[in-house]
This record gives structure tokens, C-alpha cells and sequence, in this order.
């Protein structure tokens, strides 16, 4: 928070804000590896961290502490030799993001050990400088899973170092160093070492996003609960007996699991509630640790459909909370909006003047078990046909124009982390173009993408055409509606690929986004899209009645104009139409 003029710690206004209205905090960044590491001593405090928490402990605010382990926002010095990286090009580096030589990195021993004085160190820290009652949870280890990989794991130096059995070792270590360090400082905090030290004893978590998708909720389970990584008891410990069943759970590692809850108004409540029953199911507690829900709408009512969101999710909270449910904590990921990480889609419950938003109402309505009475204002609805070329507008008077990005109905797309999406000179496809720009997408993950906001059109049949740049092999567009449908693919053949999709945005739907993909996470240049009302009797639909299951068939067929990729459709299942997907004319 440090030279940020948008930081809360240091604003007397956000620290009252804070202090009336929440009762735990979580750092952002201050407490992360990449602020925490150093390759001299392995742990040194981030000072901005050790500000945080002695503000967090004058001010009685509970704290997590987040995070112990994660492949990301770390200096890959950790994994190296002599503490020295070096990306394939040779170059010393400290970015997480770069692919490093094989030859410098260090061995699963010494990269345990690393892991280990990191662990220690931090806890030791919290311990010695009177922070242990104040910090009642870690998220020991964030992130870890990956769908898409048969097992579950993400890919990173910690598993490919210590190899696949690396995620019992950061809550072995966190457990060890929790329950040694309480006892060796209860003084410290006028308890006694052999009685009751359970203020001092942090719960420790795994925290992780997209956390309702089926497959990857099951993973989490399945890595944290049933995988016997210590089934023969090799690993030993001096501190603690891990003698359950070898599973990081079993052996009494973990305590909870961390729903990061990235959301957004159109989200499927039912399906993140079976996500929250499924984790209670499986471990002690449950946080959702990092909520935000961005607004999918962008007319005038677009904080009315968000407070209603939070309304019906918090309602639901408390449903399966008397039902239940394990769960403890909500946590908000930012106090403001223009704050937030996804600032663009203003997901929390305060503008950036501190004054609350209707969320904030609903929230408290929601907890109230009253009723949700925010009254909708009657929308404007003209749609009409556009194109959007992200050249430059200059008015009569020489004055530049051009919207922004936000204006234009573009926001970013995505539970994980966010692409960076903006305008840029020099890369074009536009023929004639005054100067030459196109929209650039910025991306890490796959589903980090960019979408482009519908509703007006919502009722109506639209035909959207963009055309596409980038070196992943195939581009696809869908329909964002909460749920995803996708419509079309399109091999990647050309400088520029055209891809069409016609979208029957049914008056029934809660939101409407047309959204651009890659199968891959590589960068994409997106330039002169167009949507065009279309009447349901000009789309070719030939053969079938345009249903669903229609509309996978048809993409087998050759369009007149080249090679047709036929999708992979996930039949999500809203609104779907006839489409027709075709490769850019020569
Ligand atoms: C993830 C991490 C957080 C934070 C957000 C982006 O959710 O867990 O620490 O980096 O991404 O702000």
C-alpha cells in the first residue's frame, strides 16, 4: 500500500471505515513471497507487512495472513541455484513469469529446506513480535489446482522440484512451526506453554479460485482430503505426530478451505452453494476469502442487478449456514471500488468516495432476513447495428473524443487472474485506418479474457464478427450469460481470422456478453467488430430447427468461404442460435 494515494492503511477515513464495518482484514499483497523472500536470509519481513499487522493488532482487527505458498508472485531465486535464475535466454531473472533453465534449478532437498526456513521464519516473526493473536488464519498454500491437468495440480517449480507430493510439505511445516512456536512465545502472550493455546494457533488454509467448477472442486477434495501423500510414513517430524491416514487432512495439517470467490452478478448461486456444501462436507471450516462481483451490466441499472446478486448470495449464505454449512468468514477483496483489482467491473460495496453502494444495502438486508425492496429504473433499450474499428474520434473542433474502452462495452472476463485490455497503436486490421489501432488482450490464463457487454440486445438476434490475431492455434467466441456457451472456432490460419457467431440473446437471459478465447493463454489482438441485428429468418438454418444440439452439427460444415474447425460446444445451455463460422477471405 506504499505510495499508492488509493491505500486504506495511512487514509483516517478508510481506517474508520474499516474499523466500523468489517472484523477481519487480509493483505493484499504485503504479505505474499515475492515482499517476504530474500535469498540472503530466506525470510526477511516486508515492512509494509510488519505496518499492516501492528495497525491490524492496535486497531483489534483480526487478520489472515496470506499466503505462505503460491506459484505465483514469488522470486524464482527460490528455486535456483546459488539463489540465481536464469530464463532460457540466459538472463538472470526475477520475474515469476519467465520459464527457467533446467540446469539452475536446485535439488527437492534443498528447495524443502528453502520452503521450510520460509515457513519458519514468517510464523517465528508473528510469533516473537506479538502478532500471533491477531493473525487466526494462513492461507498455507494458494492455488495449487488445475483442472484441465488429468490429476488435478497445477504445474509449477514447487511440484516439478519437490515432485507431486510437494503440497503436504507447506502445511506440515506451517503446523510444525505453529505448534512449536506457540509454545516457545505463550509467555509472550501471558499463557501458559503446556495449557490451552488455542488463541495463539492459527487455522490454516488452502484458498483457491474458480472454486465452484465441478471437476476442480473435486480435485481440491480429492488433494486435500484423500491423496495419502505420507502413506508410508516417510516423512518424520519432530515437532508433531502426523499419524492419520497420510492425506494432508487425515494427518491433521489443514484446518480450511479458502473459496476466493471472484464472482459476478449473473453467477449460478445454486452451483457455488454445492461448491461451499462439498468443501464443508470435506474439511472443518470454510471462508469465502476474497469476494467480489462484477457487474455484468452496464446500463443505469447496472447496481441494481449487483445488489440484487449480493442480496440473493448472502441470503443464501445464511440459508446453508442454519443448514450447516462450515462457514465462518466473508471476506471482501478491497474497501472501494477504484481500489480493486478489477476496477472495471466495480465489484465491491463502496464507491470510491467511501460512500456505500446499493450492495452494501443488500448486504445488510440479506443478514437482516429482510426483504429486498431496490426498485429498478426503466433501462434504455436502443440497440442498433455497431462497429467498432478503435480508431480515434476527433469532433468538429478538433477535440478528442474517443471512447474508452468501459464506454465501448468491453470489460474483462475471467475468475483467475485478469488480462490487461487496452487499446494499442501500430497493430491493425482496419482498412483505410485513420491511424491503426486494435484492441490488445494481455493474458496469463486461459479463461483470463476479454467480453463485450450484450444486453441491449437482450430480445434480439445479433450476428457478431470480429476479426482476431494471435499465435495460439484456435480462436473461439461465445456467449457469456452467466454461463458460458460457445459458439464458434476457428483455426488460426491467417495475420487476421474472421470469426461469426450468431447470438440469440432470448429475452429470459440475465446478462449478455459476447466473449473472445483462445485454446491456449497467449495474447490476442482483436480488431473491427461488428454486431448486427439479424432477423431470426435471414440465419441459415437449413437443416434442424436452430436448437442446441442443432447448432453442434452445423459447425461441421464447410461455410463457402474455407475450412470450418467444428467447436468444442459446451452445452451450458441459455441462449444458443444457428451460426455460421468461417475463415477471413484471402
Ligand atoms: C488471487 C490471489 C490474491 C490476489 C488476486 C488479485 O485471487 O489470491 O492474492 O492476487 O488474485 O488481486
Amino acid at each position: 500500500h506504499w505510495g499508492d494515494p488509493r491505500k486504506e492503511i495511512g487514509n483516517k477515513d478508510k481506517e474508520a471505515l474499516m474499523s466500523h464495518c468489517f472484523n477481519s482484514l487480509t493483505c493484499g499483497n504485503e504479505m505474499k513471497p515475492a515482499y517476504n523472500f530474500s535469498p540472503e536470509t530466506i525470510f526477511r519481513i516486508n515492512p509494509a507487512a510488519n505496518e499492516m499487522m501492528t495497525w491490524c493488532k492496535e486497531n483489534n482487527m483480526p487478520m489472515r495472513g496470506h499466503t505462505l505458498l503460491w506459484h505465483s508472485q514469488v522470486d524464482p531465486s527460490i528455486f535456483a541455484k546459488d539463489f540465481k535464475a536464469y530464463n532460457t535466454k540466459g538472463l538472470v531473472t526475477k520475474s515469476d513469469r519467465d520459464e527457467l533453465k533446467e540446469d539452475c534449478l536446485v535439488s527437492r532437498d534443498e528447495l524443502l529446506k528453502r520452503l521450510k526456513d520460509y515457513i519458519y521464519g514468517y510464523m517465528e516473526y508473528v510469533y516473537k513480535e506479538g502478532f500471533a493473536e491477531t493473525i487466526y488464519a494462513w492461507d498455507v498454500v494458494n492455488e495449487a489446482a488445475e483442472e484441465s491437468n488429468e490429476d488435478g495440480l497445477r504445474k509449477s517449480y514447487w511440484r516439478q522440484i519437490i515432485g507431486d507430493d510437494y503440497l503436504y510439505f507447506p502445511f506440515l511445516y506451517a503446523r510444525e512451526a505453529s505448534v512449536k512456536f506457540a509454545k516457545q512465545y505463550a509467555d509472550v502472550y501471558g499463557l501458559d506453554p503446556e495449557g490451552d493455546l488455542s488463541s495463539i494457533s492459527p487455522k490454516l488454509y488452502y484458498n483457491d479460485y474458480n472454486e465452484w467448477f465441478g471437476k476442480r472442486s473435486d480435485d481440491i477434495v480429492d488433494f486435500l482430503t484423500k491423496r495419502p501423500y505420507n502413506k508410508d510414513r516417510k516423512v518424520k517430524s519432530d515437532v508433531i505426530k502426523p499419524d492419520g491416514d497420510g492425506t494432508i487432512y487425515g494427518d491433521g495439517l489443514i484446518d480450511g478451505i479458502g473459496m476466493q470467490g471472484h464472482l459476478t452478478d449473473a453467477q449460478n448461486i445454486d452451483e457455488y452453494m454445492v461448491a461451499l456444501q462439498k468443501y464443508s462436507a470435506a474439511v472443518d471450516e470454510v471462508q469465502i476469502t476474497e469476494l467480489d462481483v462484477g457487474c455484468s451490466h452496464s446500463d443505469e441499472n447496472a447496481f441494481y442487478y449487483q445488489a440484487k446478486f449480493y442480496y440473493d448470495f448472502f441470503s443464501r449464505l445464511v440459508e446453508e449456514k442454519k443448514k450447516g454449512a462450515k462457514l465462518d468468514a466473508v471476506v471482501l477483496w478491497g474497501l472501494t471500488d477504484d481500489s480493486s483489482w478489477r476496477a472495471d467491473s466495480t465489484p465491491l460495496i463502496f464507491f470510491g468516495d467511501l460512500s456505500r453502494k446499493p450492495a452494501f444495502d443488500a448486504i445488510v438486508a440479506a443478514g437482516k432476513g429482510e426483504e429486498f425492496t431496490m426498485e429498478m429504473t426503466t433501462a434504455s433499450t436502443e440497440a442498433t447495428n455497431i462497429f467498432i474499428d478503435f480508431e480515434p474520434v476527433i469532433d468538429g473542433n478538433g477535440k478528442d473524443i474517443t471512447p474508452d474502452l468501459k464506454e465501448l462495452g468491453f470489460v474483462r472476463r475471467g475468475s483467475g487472474h485478469q488480462a490487461v485490455i487496452r487499446r494499442v497503436g501500430k497493430i491493425n486490421h482496419t482498412e483505410n485506418a485513420a491511424i491503426g489501432f486494435c484492441l490488445k488482450v494481455e493474458r496469463e490464463e486461459k479463461d483470463a479474457t476479454v467480453m463485450l457487454n450484450l444486453e441491449k440486445y437482450i430480445g434480439k438476434m445479433v450476428e457478431v464478427k470480429a476479426f482476431v490475431k494471435t499465435d495460439d492455434k484456435l480462436i473461439k467466441l461465445g456467449l457469456d450469460s452467466g454461463d458460458s456457451t460457445e459458439l464458434a472456432a476457428v483455426e488460426n490460419t491467417d495475420e487476421w481470422n474472421e470469426i461469426t457467431a450468431v447470438m440469440d440473446l432470448t429475452g429470459d437471459l440475465k446478462a449478455a456478453n459476447a466473449y473472445f478465447e483462445t485454446e491456449g493463454a497467449g495474447d490476442m489482438c482483436i480488431d473491427d467488430i461488428s454486431v448486427t441485428i439479424v432477423e431470426k429468418q435471414d440465419v441459415d438454418s437449413t437443416s434442424g430447427d436452430g436448437t442446441a444440439a442443432d447448432q453442434i452439427q452445423n459447425t461441421d460444415k464447410p461455410s463457402s468461404t474455407g475450412k470450418v474447425v467444428a467447436a468444442a460446444i459446451a452445452l451450458a445451455v441459455i441462449a444458443v442460435c444457428v451460426y455460421v463460422i468461417r475463415k477471413k477471405k484471402d
